[in-house]
């Protein structure tokens, strides 16, 4: 799909037309679409309901165009929001109707952006839109649905037209690392191993100068990962630490260091899980493929920052050498767990790649992972559970994630809490005692291995795209978009 800036001076084939529920075409796209073709849509919109919010409707045109006519519903409730998910309906739309080009006005877009910062929304969710999970389906006769071009129709100076150009081409970096992601996430367990997903991290590292050490099994030993080396002890493939850097030479701070789940397939262990709940499972990495793409990203992007990323890559296995509940753990910190539940693995490597996260004397830890079903349960699956005791950054967080499009909503991480995971054997319990508030046990369970600025993000609620989302079935791919936000933020703001 090629993404093609435009200006509304010529005529063209076929148009997209966002219309808001009791509005018309706005005078800027009438003028180019003629008056026979206006009129008949015009007289649609005079005799027709009016296209709610999502509501769509196609129509042949007599000049032999057409035009797509998408309802954004009330124009007060238009927001942000709304618009990402717009976008993404245009190419549902296309598709749906075999629309191979189309021009859309980017003012019947636009909630609150700027130029700038909607072509970089517009062209990244337009990729996210685009992608179909096809890799493992014969192709139908007819072929898959493709979309050749998009024209996005902007007015500007001649001497802006670089500057909006680069910021279509920003937005298709951050929509293809996030395509990268969901693509990681979705092939199937079998061929996604702990192993595999190193392998993928070393070529995309290498293309885009990124850093990339892939520490093997006897490595992790040596360090002292007992975490990393106890969940992994069941499955046939041994376990990989995959560590990224990427660093801008005018940068002259300490790291960001951003740290994910690599749980290639989730069964729970001897705890195993049952169906359905083990079915996703193979998706139990999608924190630590949202880090790998997040650190490609920003290299693509070349903002000016210190990264690293850590993703501790295991696959959770029942079997004669699993571990057992009961088991004791000693983690790289020296800190041991006592393990409760063979499913909660998560929390128990991270709790390695956190103790790890400390010899880079980071700025800001942030760990991201499809950490509890009781975050999804609290939140539903539109927003990430968001972990911190500093209330400005709590603040900071969820405005980037409204920026982004990956939201972001806090809930607690109170000393109060930390009972619920003392060990009883060890020194810490990887479940909750209590069986309550399962997100915060996570949240409280990591805490125990962090001595530096660090925030934690659960992404169980958007491990998947839903049905509002009108993305494909399967990840989301949530993070990317996230992580570029804060490495420009933090580029930008020396004190954040
Ligand atoms: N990977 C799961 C959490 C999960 C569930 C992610 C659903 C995405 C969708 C995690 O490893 C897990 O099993 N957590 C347990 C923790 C419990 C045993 C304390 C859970 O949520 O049940
Ligand atoms: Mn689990
Ligand atoms: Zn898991």
């Amino acid at each position: 799909m090629k993404i093609q800036l435009v200006t509304l001076d010529k005529k063209r084939t076929n148009y997209i037309l966002p219309l808001f529920e009791n509005g018309g075409v706005s005078a800027h796209v009438g003028k180019q679409l003629g008056p026979e073709d206006l009129g008949l849509i015009q007289l649609f919109l005079t005799n027709k309901p009016p296209l709610g919010r999502g509501a769509s409707h196609t129509l042949f045109l007599p000049s032999g165009s057409t035009a797509l006519l998408l309802g954004k519903g009330n124009k007060e409730a238009w927001n942000q929001r709304a618009a990402r998910i717009l976008v993404r309906a245009m190419v549902g739309e296309m598709k749906a109707g075999r629309v191979t080009e189309a021009t859309v006005d980017i003012d019947d877009i636009r909630a609150e952006k700027e130029d700038e910062a909607l072509l970089e929304m517009i062209a990244m969710e337009l990729l996210m839109a685009n992608l179909a999970f096809n890799e493992y389906k014969q192709v139908p006769k007819e072929g898959w649905p493709t979309i050749a071009q998009v024209n996005l129709a902007a007015k500007f100076a001649p001497s802006q037209k670089k500057q909006y150009e680069a910021a279509i081409a920003r937005g298709v970096i951050v929509g293809e690392e996030t395509n990268q992601t969901r693509l990681l996430s979705n092939t199937p367990g079998g061929d996604m191993t702990p192993s595999l997903l190193a392998k993928h991290a070393q070529k995309v590292g290498r293309a885009a100068k990124v850093k990339v050490t892939v520490l093997d099994e006897p490595a992790i030993r040596k360090l002292g990962m007992g975490g990393v080396i106890g969940v992994c002890q069941g499955s046939d493939d041994r376990p990989k630490f995959i560590m990224m850097e990427y660093k801008h030479r005018s940068y002259k701070g300490r790291p960001l260091v951003l740290v994910g789940k690599g749980v290639t397939f989730d069964t729970g262990g001897l705890n195993l899980k049952p169906t359905p709940a083990i079915y996703e499972m193979h998706m139990d990495m999608s924190g630590g493929a949202a880090v790998i793409h997040a650190m490609v990203a920003i290299a693509r992007l070349g903002i000016p920052l210190h990264v690293i990323g850590l993703v501790p890559a295991v696959e959770n296995m029942p079997s004669g050498s699993s571990y057992r509940p009961g088991d004791i753990l000693r983690s790289i910190t020296g800190k041991t767990i006592e393990v409760l539940n063979t499913d909660a693995e998560g929390r128990i490597i991270l709790a390695d790649a956190l103790g790890y996260a400390s010899r880079f004397k980071p700025r800001l830890v942030v760990d991201i992972a499809t950490l509890t079903g009781a975050s999804l349960v609290a939140l539903g699956d539109r927003v990430n559970a968001l972990f911190t005791e500093d209330e400005k950054r709590e603040q900071l967080f969820r405005d980037l994630g409204e920026r982004s499009g990956d939201y972001l909503w806090p809930l607690p991480m109170w000393e109060e809490y930390a009972e619920d995971v003392k060990g009883t054997f060890g020194d810490v319990a990887n479940s909750g005692k209590s069986g309550k508030a399962g997100a915060t046990a996570g949240a409280m369970f990591l805490r125990e291995f962090v001595s530096f600025p660090w925030v934690h993000i659960d992404m169980a609620p958007t491990m998947t795209a839903n049905e509002q989302d009108r993305l494909a079935k399967g990840a989301k791919g949530t993070g990317v978009r996230f992580f570029v936000e804060l490495a420009r933020y933090m580029a930008e703001h020396k004190e954040a």
